[in-house]
Order: C-alpha cells, then sequence, then structure tokens
C-alpha cells in the first residue's frame, strides 16, 4: 500500500486538484489536525465512496486553541499518519505550515451564530471563529465537491454546516458516525493522554449519556435526566462537568420533546477534557 502524494502549499494543493477536475473527477475533502485513529479512517472511507478522489488536510489549527489549552503538546506523528492514510487509499495529504495558513498581516476572522451559542462557546470562547475561519480557508483553498465531518464534534459539524449555508460555500458537508472502542468510548487523539485507571472512567461517558437520552424520550425532564446524567458522571470519577445538555438536533436550539434531539456532554477527567454525544429519539 502506498503513501498518498503530500503537498504543502495552496499553489500545489490547486494544481492536482485542477487536474483531477479536468478529468471530469469529484473532489471529497476530510480535514483533521493528524494524530489519525480509526474516527479519521471512517471519515476518509465515506469520502471515497462519494467522490473519485479524496483530499485529507492534516493540519494543527493554532486559532482554535486557546493560550491554556495543549496546541504545544498536541500529538504530531506525519509519518505514521501518512502510513494510516495509505491503509484506505486516501489520493492527496495537504499538509500546510502554520506560516503558510496565518502569513504575517493575517487579519480575517470567520464569526458563526447561530449553532455556536453556549455548550463549547461557554467553555472555548475562541474556538468556533478558529475552527470556521480554517475550515473556510481549507474549502476555498481545495474546492472540493464534499466534505466529511464526525459526528463526534457535533457542534462544529453543525456550526460547519451553517458556515457553508450562509456564505454559499458549494461544498456538500456529509455527517459521519462516532467511532468508538468496544467499551463505548469515542475515538479521540485526546484519549492517549488518559492513563489505565481514567481510561475505565471515560469509558462510562457514552453509556451515562445513552441512559439519559432514554429517559428523556420516554418522558423524564429534560432537567432531571442531565442532572441525574451529571451526578452520574461525578461518580463515575470525572471531576468536573462542562455541560450536560439536550439540544435539537438539527439547528442546536434549545430541544423540545416533539423534535429530534441531541444530548451533548463536555466532562474533565485530570487535565484531559472529553466531549461526546448521542441521540435523543422522538418518543
Ligand atoms: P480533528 O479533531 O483531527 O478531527 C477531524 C475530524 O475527525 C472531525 O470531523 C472529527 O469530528 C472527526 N472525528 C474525530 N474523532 C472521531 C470519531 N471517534 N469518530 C468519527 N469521527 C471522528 O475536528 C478537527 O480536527 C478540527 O477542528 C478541524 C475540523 C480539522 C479544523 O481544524
Amino acid at each position: 500500500m502506498s503513501r498518498p502524494d503530500v503537498v504543502d502549499n495552496v499553489a500545489a494543493l490547486r494544481a492536482r486538484i485542477q487536474d483531477w477536475r479536468r478529468d471530469g473527477l469529484r473532489v471529497a475533502m476530510v480535514p483533521t489536525m493528524g494524530a489519525l485513529h480509526e474516527g479519521h479512517l471512517s471519515l476518509i472511507r465515506i469520502a471515497r465512496e462519494k467522490a473519485q478522489r479524496s483530499v485529507v488536510s492534516i493540519f494543527v489549527n493554532p486559532t482554535q486553541f486557546a493560550p491554556s489549552e495543549d496546541l504545544d503538546k498536541y500529538p504530531r506523528q506525519l509519518a505514521r499518519d501518512l502510513d494510516m492514510l495509505a491503509t484506505v487509499k486516501a489520493d492527496l495529504a495537504f499538509t500546510p505550515t502554520v506560516g503558510a495558513m496565518y502569513p504575517a498581516g493575517f487579519a480575517t476572522k470567520i464569526s458563526v451564530g447561530g449553532p455556536t451559542a453556549g455548550l463549547e462557546s461557554d467553555f472555548r470562547p475562541t474556538f468556533f471563529e478558529g475552527v470556521a475561519t480554517v475550515v473556510a480557508k481549507l474549502f476555498l483553498q481545495a474546492t472540493p465537491d464534499y466534505a466529511v465531518f464526525g459526528e463526534k464534534d457535533y457542534q462544529q459539524l453543525c456550526v460547519v454546516r451553517q458556515l457553508c449555508c450562509d456564505l454559499d460555500l458549494p461544498v456538500g458537508i456529509i455527517g459521519a458516525p462516532t467511532i468508538r472502542d468496544a467499551h463505548g468510548l469515542a475515538m479521540s487523539s485526546r484519549n492517549a493522554y488518559l492513563g489505565e485507571a481514567e481510561l475505565a472512567v471515560a469509558r462510562q461517558l457514552n453509556a451515562i449519556l445513552r441512559k439519559a437520552a432514554a429517559a428523556m424520550s420516554t418522558g423524564a425532564p429534560q432537567d432531571d435526566a442531565t442532572g441525574e446524567a451529571s451526578r452520574a458522571l461525578i461518580a463515575a470519577g470525572f471531576q468536573k462537568i462542562d455541560y450536560v445538555e439536550a439540544r435539537e438536533s438539527l439547528t442546536l436550539a434549545p430541544w423540545r420533546r416533539d423534535r429530534a434531539g441531541r444530548l451533548l456532554a463536555a466532562a474533565w477527567l485530570g487535565k484531559t477534557r472529553l466531549i461526546d454525544n448521542v441521540d435523543v429519539p422522538t418518543a
């Protein structure tokens, strides 16, 4: 299995994509920050089903990290990532430098409203500005027909949809289901920070959310179900709960019982912050 070709600048990326377009091929993009795992690979498989050519960006985007966050510690392992991309036959990896994405004098920020309200924004106030700006840049650089994002980062997926809709970016956004380990823990690069004992705690997050979602869809008031889930997370060993909250699944407006819902949570285990979300089926 051979590694994908790698381009590290926008001109080379555009040249490759233009060649594909000239041949009438459609292009699907999977934006990532590297440290690839099965979750990322599942998105690339979907990209390859949707379009004849796939491009995976690997860029640890500094503008979505707050000063207190793990930008320096974020795992960077390009050689291993390229080996993993070979296993799913990705066609092209785009690995721009920070200087290429944000040259001196860069002065634009994209601020999305709607689904950015609350949840992650309450704890990471500049996060979605960083994500929206880099995703818009990646889309304008690569001009993909489709892009695949994981439901793992559910609010991010909704924000990207809103961004494309509002700015008329002609990219079909595909949401992909969360890939989990055998115990239900959503795969994440940040799981690598967890020790054995923390891992056992982390593995309870999804079951606790599913139990709360099931209670809500069979009539439990939202506050009762989310309060119970928060208590269960603390009892399991999480030290701090940022939020456990139900939203309307398409718009992320406050959840209404007659609408499809999503229960989203973020909680801390030591220095590691984990997020997850589950469907709240309509009764
Ligand atoms: P990153 O955390 O590397 O994630 C890249 C993509 O992989 C995102 O769409 C994310 O939702 C998806 N993903 C991560 N874990 C997953 C899992 N267990 N199952 C399914 N999909 C999963 O998200 C980002 O990077 C960045 O914010 C980015 C969009 C690249 C902008 O910088």
